[in-house]
């Protein structure tokens, strides 16, 4: 698995994503797509649509306002409990998401460099050097009072029991320790900072939500909330929708959007940010049909990913436990991605029952209702909600797409984007910048490309060097135009032209009228077909 840093770096050369305000020193919790990165997160959005909205006829869209009347957040039951467990470094002043803290500390710098000494008298040089304890945590119990931790442990002699727990009996070497141990020795038996050991405040809940004020004067402005999800803008615009669209149930609401948290702890690059969007749907159904649609989705959503490139080793699906499902729901399943970090949620699937629908009709006054046919009777619909990110999808796409490989004794960085997903769909490649037949079939077929798929012009380098640039953006088909496309004075034109394809970097040549069809089964995936009709060079 590729690590964050190269993504990262990646990201940012070749322009996919950047720091926000990164010229006044960035801000941690805030990231801006790029030329490519746009391109990236739209091919997302408009896959996840067109597959859930357009291909159904179930569903309709929505696009509702990010501010909404405050009383939506006391009827949706977010003011009151939409939180999450915080705690602050009493030394350093650092903030966690406490139960973040563990993590966070096992993959501490001061934590591994701790776990790779082999004796205590190496533990004891650890905590005085200025390249150990001293600089890696220095507010850490045992760097702060060596004496006193050692003492302790000596006037228990080999046996660690009191300082170490009852299953250390025969455990006193260094070695010997288990991770508990040796943390409740060197922290003293409380909960340390992982950024410099120092020791915690007790955890309370911190909201989520994130005040705004709208108006021109601050004592008079309508104090509000930016959405935390967009889930709670379909809710209030059921009865509009229903009206409108005269849609008998089952049918869902699907909305792309902002949404904002105010995140304890936003970090792993686009993966927890304040601000980010959401590809939300609330499915309608009848009650007593819930469970079944709840598992319709999660089958539906799960097998999304693969069909677009992830691979099915690196998805899985999780089902929350019962003390960890939200206010709302009944049972959730989330779809984690094995990200550098580790596996980690990538959407949601929750059966919210009608919780919002009766909040929202009993603060409101106004009846979120359906009259059932069948029944003759006016019911409350059951909601099923499939709510994925879309920075955590493409951040998922675009890792999942990076490959490292060898090629004639150099490094090729290839994004193995699906073609629907990749920014740039085909690259014009002139073989001779400085021949004007060659230039200007290019620039004319990249002009006549562009019309159907994202096209881009290049003549800025070799061949060589401007294929791997292609591959480094996942760009799917190069083609070059050459002397024999155009012909000189030794022989007429051939007017065919070559196409490369990223993958396998086999290479076809095609007949400048038939290119658009040929394009178009490369689109979909039929490289293979297309290169036995054509047979194939190398590059
Ligand atoms: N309406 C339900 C809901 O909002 P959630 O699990 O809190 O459920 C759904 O959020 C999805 O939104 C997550 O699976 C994730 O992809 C994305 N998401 C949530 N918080 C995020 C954050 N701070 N940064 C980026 N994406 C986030």
């Amino acid at each position: 698995m590729v690590d964050m840093d190269k993504i990262v770096s990646l990201s940012k050369r070749r322009g996919f994503i950047f720091q926000s305000s990164e010229i006044y020193g960035g801000l941690g919790s805030a990231w801006d797509y790029g030329p490519l990165g746009v391109e990236l997160k739209n091919n997302v959005k408009r896959l996840w649509w067109r597959d859930n909205v357009l291909l159904r006829d179930d569903m309709v869209g929505l696009d509702a306002a990010i501010t909404m009347h405050p009383r939506v957040w006391e009827a949706s039951g977010h003011l009151a409990s939409f939180s999450d467990p915080f705690t602050g470094c009493l030394d350093c002043g650092r903030h966690y998401r406490a139960d973040h803290v563990e993590e966070a500390r096992k993959n501490s710098k001061w934590w591994q460099s701790l776990k790779e000494l082999n004796d205590w008298p190496d533990v004891k040089k650890w905590v005085q050097s200025d390249k150990g304890g001293k600089k890696l945590a220095p507010n850490l119990p045992l760097v702060k009072n060596p004496d006193q931790i050692f003492q302790k442990m000596r006037g228990f002699g080999p046996n660690l029991t009191s300082v170490a727990g009852p299953d250390a009996h025969a455990l006193p070497e260094l070695q010997g320790l288990t991770d508990a141990m040796l943390l409740n020795i060197v922290a003293d038996g409380s909960s340390v900072c992982p950024n410099c050991g120092g020791k915690l405040s007790d955890p309370k809940p911190a909201s989520l939500m994130l005040k705004v004020g709208l108006g021109p004067v601050d004592e008079t402005a309508t104090q509000t909330y930016l959405r935390p999800e967009t889930a709670q803008g379909i809710f209030v615009n059921f009865d509009n929708v229903l009206q409108a669209s005269r849609k008998k149930l089952p049918f869902g609401i699907a909305q792309i959007g902002k949404a904002f948290r105010n995140e304890i702890t936003p970090g792993n690059f686009t993966f927890r940010t304040r601000e980010f969007e959401q590809m939300e749907i609330e499915f309608f159904v009848l009650p007593g049909t819930d469970e079944e649609w709840h598992q319709k989705w999660i089958d539906e959503r799960f097998a999304w990913y693969p069909r677009y490139g992830i691979r099915k080793e690196n998805i899985r699906l999780r089902e929350h436990e019962k003390d960890e499902l939200a206010h709302y729901a009944k049972r959730t399943a989330d779809i984690e991605y094995l990200f550098p970090m580790g596996w980690s949620e990538l959407e949601g699937i929750a059966n919210r029952t009608d919780f919002d629908l009766k909040q929202h009709s009993e603060f409101s006054g106004k009846a979120l209702e359906y009259f059932d046919e069948e029944s003759k009777q006016k019911i409350v619909p059951y909601v099923i909600e499939p709510s994925a990110g879309a920075d955590r999808s493409t951040l998922a796409f675009l890792v999942d797409a990076y490959h490292e490989e060898e090629v004639r004794g150099e490094k090729r960085v290839v994004l193995k984007f699906h073609p629907e997903l990749a920014p740039i769909k085909i690259a014009v490649l002139p073989l001779l910048k400085k021949n004007d037949r060659i230039v200007e079939t290019a620039k004319k077929l990249t002009a006549d490309l562009r019309k159907r798929w994202y096209t881009v012009y290049d003549d800025t380098a070799s061949i060589g060097r401007l294929y791997r640039r292609q591959d480094e953006v996942g760009t799917p088909f190069c083609i070059t135009v050459d002397v024999q496309t155009v012909g000189d004075e030794k022989a007429p034109a051939d007017e065919k032209v070559t196409i490369r394809d990223r993958n396998t970097m086999e290479q076809v040549r095609v007949s400048l009228p038939a290119l658009e069809p040929v394009m178009e089964k490369l689109m979909a995936g039929k490289w293979v077909d297309v290169a036995q009709e054509h047979g194939i060079k190398k590059e």
